[in-house]
């Protein structure tokens, strides 16, 4: 059996059962397909349930507000792909039909060459092949191709092969069997070697690789640590939440009155900054530390979170620059990015 087949006769055995398969809603799919270069599968699923039920349909989605839309989506990170998502959908309806075909999915906000492939795919049955992370690591251990991925020549390559594979009449089976084959079987640690129906045709078998070491990228990313020291200021049920602004990662989300630093920050120093910002006596200010040295990793960021509390004891003068105060029991209406979320734990106890 060819390479397509035996995944696809794989898949209707083995593939999972998801709330997004077996559908041709072109939104629904759109929708699982963006939340899912976010997230797991596992994960992906509430979010998934989350966003059909809030928005069923495309116009739905475009009438909401920007702050609905970063709400639900509070907790998968990377949030321009939310305002993308609302960006697109708000096309979409002024249009007044889903796009259908490769280039127009491919011409919307936040739909890059994979997300256009799997929703032409996926919703209409297009014979365009999906070229994820799963694909590149299936490819280059069953042909053992040491092409880095992450070069213009790797990515050609990969593009041309997984074209090639393709079954196009059966393009929605192919290519989900193939991103489910990657997600469960040729995994990126421990893969299932053992009970692989490639195994036979696998060039890791035959040249006895490992295929761990699969795909091949030129360049490992650097991480850069940042570090963050958050003060919830809290006055007469209320919490100071400042918004942040463009240019930065967590556009648009909330935070409580953040202090960056090149190194941790010495606390009489913090204390100082802080009630000079507000305008309030140190002295009447109780301060209480809450995480010392918290990782929060993101892709390309490692930050190392240090957070208070600081219960004020008459109201500020001053209300710092894009700040405003909240009511406690108002918190959940604002979107927050998921460290905030972590050391709010530790502030309620
Ligand atoms: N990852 C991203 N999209 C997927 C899909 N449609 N099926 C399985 N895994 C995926």
């Amino acid at each position: 059996m060819d390479f397509s087949r035996t995944l696809q006769h794989w898949y209707a055995h083995f593939g999972r059962t998801l709330p997004w398969r077996g559908i041709d809603n072109p939104y629904h799919i759109w929708l699982s397909e963006i939340i899912l270069q976010q997230t797991r599968v596992e994960q992906g699923r509430a979010y998934y349930e989350r966003f059909t039920q809030l928005f069923p349909t495309v116009s739905e989605l475009a009438a909401a507000t920007e702050q609905e839309v970063l709400t639900a989506w509070q907790g998968l990170g990377y949030y321009s792909r939310a305002r993308n998502l609302h960006k697109a959908a708000k096309l979409i309806a002024a249009s007044g039909k889903f796009p259908a075909d490769y280039a127009s999915l491919r011409a919307l906000p936040g739909v890059g060459d994979y997300t256009a492939a799997a929703v032409a795919s996926l919703a209409y049955g297009l014979p365009c092949a999906v070229v994820d992370g799963n694909v590149y690591r299936v490819l280059s251990r069953f042909y053992g191709i040491n092409t880095p991925i992450d070069t213009t020549a790797g990515k050609r390559e990969f593009k041309a092969l997984a074209d090639e594979l393709l079954d196009c009449k059966n393009s929605a089976a192919h290519n989900q069997a193939l991103m489910d084959f990657g997600a469960m079987v040729c995994t990126p640690r421990s893969p299932k070697c053992a009970e692989c129906p490639l195994h036979d045709g696998c060039a890791m078998v035959a040249d006895a690789c490992n295929p761990e070491s699969y795909p091949f990228k030129a360049r490992t990313t650097k991480v850069c640590v940042r570090h963050f020291t958050y003060v919830f200021v809290r006055f007469d049920g209320k919490i100071l939440l400042h918004r942040r602004g463009a240019g930065d990662i967590w556009e648009g989300l909330y935070e409580p009155m953040l202090f960056e630093s090149d190194k941790p920050m010495d606390f009489s120093n913090l204390q100082q900054i802080l009630c000079d910002r507000l305008a309030v006596k140190p002295q009447k200010t109780v301060f209480n530390r809450i995480a010392t040295e918290l990782r929060h990793q993101l892709t390309h960021r490692l930050i190392l979170a240090e957070a208070y509390t600081a219960m004020l004891a008459d109201a500020p003068k001053v209300l710092p620059e894009d700040c405003l105060w909240v009511e406690i029991d108002e918190l959940h209406k604002y979107p927050i990015p998921r460290l905030v979320e972590r050391l709010w734990k530790f502030a309620q106890n």
